[in-house]
């Protein structure tokens, strides 16, 4: 148990995330004091038989100073920090201040911990923001580097291939253009809901009754927000349909929704044109021969693993056997911009079934591939079923996700996108690499956040931006297949405002 009390700022939740890092969740109390308070307790604040960690932040006209102080035992360790404030905003202060603080603690643990933190201070979900701000102030790639090594205390593998992303991305996102948009199109059935699985996404079993329904409403949407598009000016650069597995959808559904868009929506500037034909138990010839046919530039087939006890283990009903046969076939009908996606930790796994998953992966010679790191989310069966399943160590997932950077590397990958995800084992990423001129834009606009993105279907969550004022707006349709469907007029008016100045 780690006891914090925060003194002078409330910082609790950004110092609770980096805490993660070196203690379990449920082992780290934390609250907040102020000074008065704590010049009273200081004295007894420490309790030999609990581990407290105090941070105070102090703020005079010139600088900040943060101190962070760590009984081990009866020792109590100190660790300080200053910089200076000169005539920074309100906001400046807020970032930097936190920025030093975490630092501050960060330097305090690693010295009396030996536990790996490749990623040092950095806590949220797009480190490569970072990257982008930096890079558009003009500051060198050098500076840059060193900037994430010192004060953000990354190591230098990690502090690469921030650099790496960022450069490919760059092009993709800079200069901003604000009269294009993307669409994200939600399907969210699948065959079976897989083990590790927090999406939005519902069994056929349970919910194929809806399906035609759910076709039908999703067409009044595209209709609808086709109309808004119009009207606002933008035109459409990326489409995305995703789930879920959208591949669970019949060659005739497909067809209901690809003529709403051709019918509706101006595709003479679209670049490109995503599926997720995720799982191999959903495909076959003749669709996936339709979507090639549909203009569809970019295909999805994701093996997860190429184990198969691995595939039973997480609730796939497909075979290995059968994913290299949807391959084939996507292959046969002329798909050439093909991704896969992996994930690292599955429950079982060890070093050499992940070395055995990219050969066999190399062997097929993808265009695009997406290495998730295991993510214990909160709705998910495993996350209920936890104890039943013996989890890898963080370390040996840093040891795999090697061996993958390895093969990509050989295969002829660039890192193009990455993000971080909460629950993730050892607090790691995702990436995702492709062969130079096939990186997907629509990855890189979500990630980045400086596009609009209109999502449509049950569970879809639009995202506004306002580049000039650095905002971004969330509008979220609902997730309940059934009030989508009866809510679909609501889901149109619900995005208007945001389209319609
Ligand atoms: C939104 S899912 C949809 C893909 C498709 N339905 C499938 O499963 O093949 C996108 C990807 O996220 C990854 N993913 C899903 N849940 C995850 C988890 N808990 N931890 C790590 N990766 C996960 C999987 O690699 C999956 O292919
Ligand atoms: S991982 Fe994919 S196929 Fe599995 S339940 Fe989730 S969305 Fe469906």
């Amino acid at each position: 148990m780690i006891k914090v009390i925060c003194i002078g700022h409330d910082y609790e939740y950004e110092i609770k995330e980096l805490l993660k890092n070196f203690y379990k969740p449920n082992k780290i109390e934390i609250s907040s004091i102020n000074y008065e308070e704590y010049i009273d307790k200081e004295s007894n604040i420490y309790n030999a038989e609990e581990t407290t960690l105090i941070s105070i932040l102090e703020i005079n006209v010139n600088n900040m100073i943060v101190t962070s102080k760590l009984n081990s035992g009866k020792e109590v360790t100190e660790q300080v920090m200053e910089e200076k404030i000169d005539n920074k905003s309100h906001l400046e202060i807020k970032k930097i201040s936190k920025r030093l603080i975490k630092r501050s603690i960060f330097k305090l643990l690693t010295k009396s911990q030996n536990i790996k933190v490749p990623w040092g201070i950095l806590t949220g979900i797009r480190p490569t923001k970072i990257v982008h701000e930096l890079l558009e102030k003009g500051i060198s790639e050098e500076n840059i580097f060193s900037i994430l090594k010192n004060e953000y205390c990354i190591n230098n593998s990690k502090a690469q291939l921030l650099m790496d992303v960022a450069k490919i991305e760059h092009k993709f996102v800079y200069p901003i253009d604000e009269s294009k948009v993307s669409i994200y199109i939600s399907i969210p059935f699948c065959p079976t809901r897989c083990l590790y699985c927090s999406f939005p996404s519902n069994p056929l079993k349970q919910a194929s009754h809806l399906v035609d329904d759910y076709v039908q409403a999703l067409c009044i949407e595209i209709k609808e927000v086709a109309k808004l598009i119009k009207e606002s000016g933008k035109t459409v650069q990326t489409i995305y349909i995703g789930g879920g597995t959208p591949t669970t959808l019949s060659v005739k559904q497909f067809e209901k929704i690809f003529n709403a868009i051709n019918a509706n929506i101006d595709l003479c500037n679209l670049e490109e044109f995503t599926v997720e034909a995720g799982r191999p138990d959903t495909i076959d010839y003749e669709k996936l021969k339709f979507l090639k046919e549909s203009n569809i530039t970019r295909l999805s087939i994701n093996p997860q693993t190429m184990n198969d006890c691995t595939l039973k283990e997480i609730g796939r009903e497909h075979t290995v056997k059968d994913l290299i046969e949807s391959y084939k076939i996507a292959t046969e009908v002329g798909f050439v911009n093909i991704n896969m996606d992996i994930i690292i930790g599955l429950p079982g796994e060890d070093s050499k079934m992940v070395e055995y998953t990219m050969n066999e992966i190399d062997k097929l010679s993808p265009t695009n591939l997406t290495v998730h790191t295991l993510a214990i989310k909160r709705a998910s069966r495993l996350k209920e079923k936890e104890k039943e399943y013996s989890l890898t160590e963080a370390n040996k997932v840093i040891d795999m996700l090697n061996i993958t950077k390895n093969y990509a590397e050989t295969m002829g990958f660039k890192p193009y996108y990455m993000y971080r995800q909460k629950h993730m084992v050892g607090n790691l990423e995702n990436i995702g690499y492709a062969k130079p001129g096939y990186e997907c834009i629509y990855n890189i606009q979500i990630m980045e956040e400086k596009q609009t993105i209109i999502a449509l279907g049950a569970g879809g969550a639009s995202k506004f931006t306002y580049p000039a004022e650095n905002r971004l707006e969330r509008v979220p349709n609902v997730k309940n297949l059934e009030h989508y469907i009866n809510r679909v007029d609501e889901m149109v008016q619900r995005k208007r405002k945001f389209l319609i100045v």
